[in-house]
């Protein structure tokens, strides 16, 4: 880590202070539409990383974390044939930030060893496909992988900034299938785990009550933004009347133990890590950039899948014939296979060629069932 990171800049003896050193602590923000959970996240996330924290910004779409490029390279990953084509927008000077990276979305475990300490790694998916289930499929295993790297890399703080999380992680009913509700509990699981491994989650959620209930009570630290009276989580009802009529400049901090801190101002401002007397902003602003690609489940693994059970069909039809059960049509076969009538000669083909020794051994597996 450079010096300049190194400077403490924070008072410990502040709840905000002990949030930021204490690695491993989860983060939540709570706040209405507008109310500043973005700029939030992004002023949090950008004092992690002064405290040396390896950031994992998950882009949700809304290409936010551009905010940080005046300040503080990136690492943007994008799935394999994706593609975001920032230099048809941004000035020379910030594309140059950027080091674009792409990745095997269905290997998410070969991220990990290449995060990067210095910089912020952005991590794309979203962006580039419309299906859910893919999505939830991909963060799914991405969680999987980050709890098997992790539990050997202990030490080293990370963050895994997360905006909106209830997209990923909805409340009761609100998840449509079974994959999104495997992948909250997931995370749910991951949380209590990632404490202990230095890995903390940074995370948003416009409405308590969308999030999936038992992840709620994970967090350490909870930075309530402005939202309807109505939102307030029930522990921190007291404060309601307050909470329903702050501005964006006023936050509440509260750790899980019900010490809080009322900060005013909470402003997008920070301060820079190489000049601690220079202020700098982090804004919050959604952009369009052109990008292209689309992320899909790959039609050979569709194609794979169907292979494995034709190869094992022509097995058994080898093995019918073998153990002379069944005089096999391969006309009826053919027809089962939905394939044109000149195909029976080939099918017949592919049975014969199937090699003995794989016959063999299928053939010593159907000796030993016989004889249990
Ligand atoms: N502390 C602050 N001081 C001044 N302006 C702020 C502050 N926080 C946020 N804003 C401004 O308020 C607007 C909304 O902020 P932001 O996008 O962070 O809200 P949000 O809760 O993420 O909204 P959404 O639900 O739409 O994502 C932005 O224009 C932002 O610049
Ligand atoms: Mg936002």
């Amino acid at each position: 880590m450079s010096m300049a990171r190194q400077f403490l800049y924070v008072d410990p003896k502040e709840l905000q202070g002990q949030m930021y050193l204490s690695h491993g602590n989860h983060i939540l923000v709570i706040g209405a539409t507008g109310s500043g959970k973005t700029a939030s996240l992004l002023k949090i996330t950008y004092n992690l990383w002064k405290v040396g924290e390896t950031i994992i910004w998950r882009d949700d779409a809304n290409l936010e974390f551009l905010s940080f490029l005046p300040y503080i390279d990136c690492k943007l990953y994008l799935p394999e044939g994706c593609d975001l084509h920032l230099e048809k927008v941004l000035a020379p000077s910030m594309v140059k930030r950027v080091e674009k990276v792409h990745y095997d979305w269905h290997r998410p475990g070969e991220l990990m060893p290449s995060f990067d300490n210095e910089r912020l790694n952005i991590l794309l998916f979203d962006l580039f496909t419309i299906d859910l289930e893919t999505s939830v499929r991909f963060w799914t295993q991405f969680f999987w992988e980050l709890y098997r790297y992790k539990r050997q890399e202990i030490k080293e703080p990370w963050s895994l900034v997360i905006d909106e999380l209830n997209d990923l992680a909805p409340g009761k009913a609100r998840g449509t299938f079974a994959g999104q509700l495997r992948l909250s509990s997931h995370i749910y699981h991951s949380l209590k785990k990632f404490r202990k491994m230095n890995l903390r989650l940074v995370a948003s959620t416009h409405n308590f009550n969308d999030l999936h209930a038992p992840l709620r009570g994970q967090f350490n630290y909870y930075l309530l933004k402005r939202m309807r009276r109505e939102h307030v989580p029930g522990r921190f009802v007291n404060y309601a009347h307050v909470i329903e009529r702050m501005s964006v400049r006023h936050a509440i901090l509260v750790d899980r133990y019900g010490n809080f801190q009322f900060i005013h101002p909470w402003t997008e401002e920070t301060r820079w890590h190489e000049d601690l007397e220079k202020l700098i902003t982090l804004k919050p602003q959604r952009w369009k950039i052109p990008w292209s690609g689309e992320v899909r489940e790959e039609e050979e693994d569709e194609k794979g899948r169907k292979g494995v059970w034709k190869k094992r069909t022509l097995l058994l039809l080898r093995l019918l014939d073998e153990l002379d059960v069944a005089r096999v049509d391969y006309n009826f076969i053919r027809r089962l296979f939905g394939l044109a009538p000149g195909y029976s000669s080939t099918l017949s083909q592919m049975v014969r060629e199937i090699p003995d020794e794989e016959v063999a051994e299928a053939l010593k597996l159907l000796d030993v069932e016989a004889e249990e």
